[in-house]
């Protein structure tokens, strides 16, 4: 932890705030000698609303103009989640939906900062940084299917990049436990997109793990598959497009400190060299990573 903060402060003392046309006041820009290499937005984003969509998971709708202006699907923000200073540290949400001015959150109540979240109310303001991390690699001479797996609260990020892909022919597979804990089918539907349901009791759909569910739908004209969820699940989807040669991105979570490259707190075992996973991800190719040092644990 002293550590961290030795860094962190050493890095702020770094971070020189620069006119910018749009937001003058909030763009703060990290620079190593006289390049840039960093550049994001520290602003306090007013609730637009924060509501309970099934049991424990909620939905928050942002102000943040300058942020959701600038954001790429795979991208995340990092919330304080109260004005004192604890819990300390940020917590880190996949930017799930943007409107012109506008972001929205899906997360789940796992612990102290969310469940602070949880009960923010309308009006009130949250200190936000972002737009953080590197999203998704859109290829625009897709020509194949594409898919989009999540797994629980993994489809928080795939929404956004289903907006972004909806001129692609596109499937999404949702996996959940139970037929109550579903996310996101109607918006993905909404969208006039194909949405196939897996949930392990049978509820719904698909009888099992949405892994299994796709690949008992595989065929050989998939030509690329993003997915978050689970790290095993991740896990097995990475490994199975490897096998078959199709381009996959998957969105990596891991415990946070800085969220902005410095604390080394993120870090995982890439095939050639450490990965941050706020800086040289969350989002990462399947090959990336060194599956068999990852921890098997997550959401
Ligand atoms: C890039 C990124 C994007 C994320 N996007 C979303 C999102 O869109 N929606 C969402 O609900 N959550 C998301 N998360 C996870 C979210 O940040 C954690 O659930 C949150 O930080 C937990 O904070 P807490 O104080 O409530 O829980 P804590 O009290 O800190 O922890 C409660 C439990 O959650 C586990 N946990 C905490 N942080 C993580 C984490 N990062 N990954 C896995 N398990 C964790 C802990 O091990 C513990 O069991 C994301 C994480 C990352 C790194
Ligand atoms: S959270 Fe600090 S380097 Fe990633």
């Amino acid at each position: 932890m002293t550590l961290l903060y030795r860094n962190f402060l050493f890095e702020v003392l770094c971070w020189r705030r620069r006119a910018s046309e749009r937001s003058r006041e909030n763009r703060v820009e990290i620079f190593k000698k006289d390049d840039i290499i960093w550049s994001m937005y520290l602003i306090e984003a007013p609730v637009l609303f924060n509501k309970e969509i099934i049991n424990k998971h909620y939905l928050m709708g942002l102000f943040a103009p300058e942020v959701s202006q600038e954001a790429q699907p795979g991208q995340f923000i990092h919330l304080r989640c109260t004005e004192q200073y604890d819990p300390l540290l940020r917590r880190p949400f996949s930017i799930h939906k943007v409107r012109k001015d506008t972001l929205e959150i899906l997360y789940k109540v796992t612990g102290r900062g969310t469940s602070l979240l949880s009960k923010k109310r309308e009006g009130e303001r949250i200190n936000l940084l972002g737009p953080l991390g590197r999203g998704f690699k859109i290829n625009l001479s897709f020509t194949s299917e594409i898919i989009l797996i999540g797994g629980g609260i993994g489809v928080a990020p795939l929404y956004f990049l289903a907006c972004r892909l909806r001129r692609f022919p596109l499937t999404v597979f949702i996996g959940a436990k139970t037929k109550e804990k579903i996310l996101g089918k109607e918006d993905f539907m909404n969208q006039g997109l194909k949405v196939k349901i897996a949930t392990e009791d049978g509820s719904e759909g698909f009888r099992g793990l949405v892994t299994d569910f796709f690949f008992s739908q595989f065929h050989s004209s998939i030509g690329a598959i993003y997915a978050c969820g689970p790290v095993p699940m991740l896990k097995e989807i990475s490994n199975f497009s490897l096998r078959h040669n199709i381009f996959c991105q998957v969105s990596l979570e891991q415990r946070m400190g800085c969220g902005i490259g410095v604390c080394q707190g993120c870090v995982i075992k890439g095939k050639d060299r450490y990965l941050r996973v706020c800086k040289e991800g969350p989002v990462f190719e399947a090959g990336e990573i060194d599956w068999s040092k990852i921890s098997l644990q997550g959401r």
